[in-house]
């Protein structure tokens, strides 16, 4: 009865570890489809004008090429760069929440893994 469970424990933390890395490595992408729609419809409206759409760039910096996910930690940090600094021409006009949508949105840009 008890050849089992010595089998299961050393897997079970395994799994545990493993978990723990993949957790670790990078942040997580956003998954919540919504607000990254809404945050679509805030990017065409206020920063496409410089960005480029789906920030592909022109006069100001890239989005889509993995430079964001090598300048912001994490969705959260973005989202504290747009709330201060964003748009360039009238920052602090965005909501929180308008933030936070246009950070997933923007961290979402990046295909590339
Ligand atoms: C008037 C032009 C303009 C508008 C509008 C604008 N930006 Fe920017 N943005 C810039 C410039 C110029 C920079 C580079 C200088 C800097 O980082 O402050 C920049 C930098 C950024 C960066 C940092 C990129 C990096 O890899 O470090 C992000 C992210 C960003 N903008 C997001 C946005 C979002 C989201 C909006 C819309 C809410 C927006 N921008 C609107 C001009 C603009």
């Amino acid at each position: 009865m008890r050849q089992p469970h010595r089998l299961i424990v050393p897997s079970v933390l395994a799994m545990a570890a493993l978990a723990a890395t993949v957790a670790s490595c990078g942040a997580p992408a956003p998954s919540n489809t919504q607000a990254i729609a809404a945050g679509a419809k805030i990017f065409a409206a206020k920063c496409q004008k410089c960005h480029g759409a789906g920030g592909v760039g022109g006069k100001c910096p890239t989005l889509n090429n993995g430079n964001v996910q090598k300048s912001f930690s994490s969705v959260g940090a973005l989202q504290g760069f747009i709330k201060g600094q964003m748009p360039l021409d009238n920052p602090g006009s965005l909501t929180n929440t308008q933030a936070s949508e246009d950070a997933q949105y923007v961290w979402s840009l990046y295909k590339g893994k």
